[in-house]
């Protein structure tokens, strides 16, 4: 909620009055009676939002908007009057107000108008974050893929791409399924056409249809206007719909209407609209274990898994590691403005082996930490951070991967390509010393280098 109201009014009962109210409600409540007092209120002292009188002797409540915004910009003022039309509500809050409540009103409607903002605001707030966060991957949209599973998946993203069909994408935590839906937008004959990212975990439920869905004016108390949804606004484009598992189970009956109906019907509103928008998913959920506890819908699940997109683990595709952080190297020296080139041999051996719990986004940030604490051109093993850099000697049964076979000539195989890994690097690749240090032949060592195909 908010921290800091200002009330301005020249009438004093009615501003000791809400002073009472909103200081019990925990606000710290500051006041003026008249306008130019609440211009050296705000040069003072910053404040939350602010609910202003609408006419006052002197500076009215029109006056007060632009000045008000031109000190605190993105402020929101919620103007008071009890000459309460419709058309000077409007009138409010096209010169700029939040919104208007007509005088006199009951301690309830107050503490819900500020709500209203309060959540309108954080709304706009996570708009404004997804668009900055659009903007950066548009320019850098490259995906990095080497690895077999990689490859095999951008095939299937370039097949399936050209058409309409939903498309599902699933993967762990920072593997990468943004940069996925992004490309499979890039890549559709939509690219043209707008991509809308929308996060289902990071709106508030009450606010999430009209959000995606659009609403009437007057469908609630705050909608002073008609307010064009996601959905719209993906018009022959692509919506992203990210962290679908969070999306409450009434929304997903609108969702799986929505799709296969291709119209949508605004909150509010009784006609419903045609829309031409293709749907991408993506979640880091287990979704038929979410169909299975009853909270995802079996049949939203099939509407839109039509085609399956599975991001592997960063752990089980090795083989892009080293492209990873050449990617990210060029990225960060431009940003970072670094002269760093590359990595050190041995660091590159230990960020391959590596399990990577937090996939590529974890790869991404290491980096840049690792590149800001490098001061020459090729970042040592020392800036790495100890997880990485002293991996634990011994494997442990947790280290088995819950769907990996439990085979254990792969897993012993595995385990050797490290530790002879680990050798190579301390005896800075002198094989001799190396197969001292393992306690084995050295014939046995180069059999071993190249059966593993471990590189040099
Ligand atoms: N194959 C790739 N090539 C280049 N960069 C990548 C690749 N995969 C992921 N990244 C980068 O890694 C970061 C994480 O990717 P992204 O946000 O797409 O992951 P995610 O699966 O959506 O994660 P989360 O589940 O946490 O939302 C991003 O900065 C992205 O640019
Ligand atoms: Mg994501």
């Amino acid at each position: 909620m908010y921290d800091r109201i200002l009330i301005v009014d020249d009438d004093d009962a009615l501003r000791e009055s809400l002073e009472l109210i909103l200081s019990a409600d925990g606000y710290h409540v500051l006041s003026a009676d008249c306008g130019e007092a609440a211009l050296d209120v705000i040069s003072e002292s910053s404040v939350d939002v602010v609910l202003c009188d609408l006419r006052m002797p002197g500076l009215d409540g029109f006056d007060l908007i632009p000045q008000i915004s031109c000190q605190m910009p993105g402020t929101p003022i919620i103007l008071m009057s009890a000459h309460g039309t419709e058309d000077l509500a409007v009138e409010a809050i096209r010169r700029g107000a939040y919104d208007y409540l007509a005088k006199p009103f009951q301690p309830a409607e107050i503490r819900l108008t500020l709500r209203k903002a309060h959540e309108r605001e954080q709304l706009r707030h996570q708009n404004e974050l997804l668009r900055r966060d659009m903007s950066r991957s548009l320019g850098d949209r490259a995906i990095v893929a080497a690895s077999d599973g990689m490859i095999e998946l951008l095939e299937m993203l370039e097949r399936t791409a050209t058409y309409k069909s939903t498309i599902l994408v699933t993967g762990e935590s920072g593997t990468g399924k943004e940069v996925i839906a992004r490309a499979i937008h890039q890549q559709s004959p939509r690219r043209e056409r707008p991509f809308v990212a929308v996060n289902c975990g990071a709106i508030p439920e009450n606010l999430l249809e009209s959000e995606l869905f659009g609403h009437a004016k007057g469908a609630f108390t705050g909608a002073n206007r008609a307010h064009r949804g996601l959905f719209t606004e993906a018009h022959e484009g692509t919506l992203f719909l990210d962290e679908i598992a969070e999306l409450p189970p009434p929304l997903q009956v609108k969702l799986l209407r929505a799709i296969q109906e291709e119209e949508i019907r605004p909150v509010g509103e009784t006609k419903s609209q045609q829309i031409d928008v293709r749907v991408v998913a993506a979640t880091a959920r287990d979704l038929t274990r979410e169909i299975a506890e009853g909270r995802f819908r079996e049949d939203l699940f099939y509407r839109l898994n039509v085609v399956r997109l599975e991001v592997p683990p960063l752990r089980d595709r090795r083989e892009d590691i080293p492209l990873l952080v050449d990617h990210f190297l060029a990225r960060f020296r431009d940003s970072l403005g670094k002269p760093v080139r590359r990595v050190s041999d041995e660091t590159l051996e230990l960020l391959v082996a590596y399990s990577w719990p937090g996939n590529v986004r974890e790869l991404e940030n290491l980096i840049e930490r690792a590149m800001i604490l490098t001061d020459g051109d090729v970042v040592e093993a020392s800036a790495l951070p100890s997880v990485v850099a002293s991996p634990p000697d011994q494997p442990s049964v947790a280290d088995v991967d819950s769907n990996e076979p439990l085979a254990l000539k792969p897993a012993r195989q595995a385990f050797e390509a490290k530790i002879i890994r680990k050798a190579l690097a301390r005896t800075d690749g002198n094989r001799t010393h190396a197969a001292k240090l393992l306690e084995i032949s050295h014939r046995a060592l180069l059999y071993k280098i190249k059966d593993y195909g471990i590189r040099d």
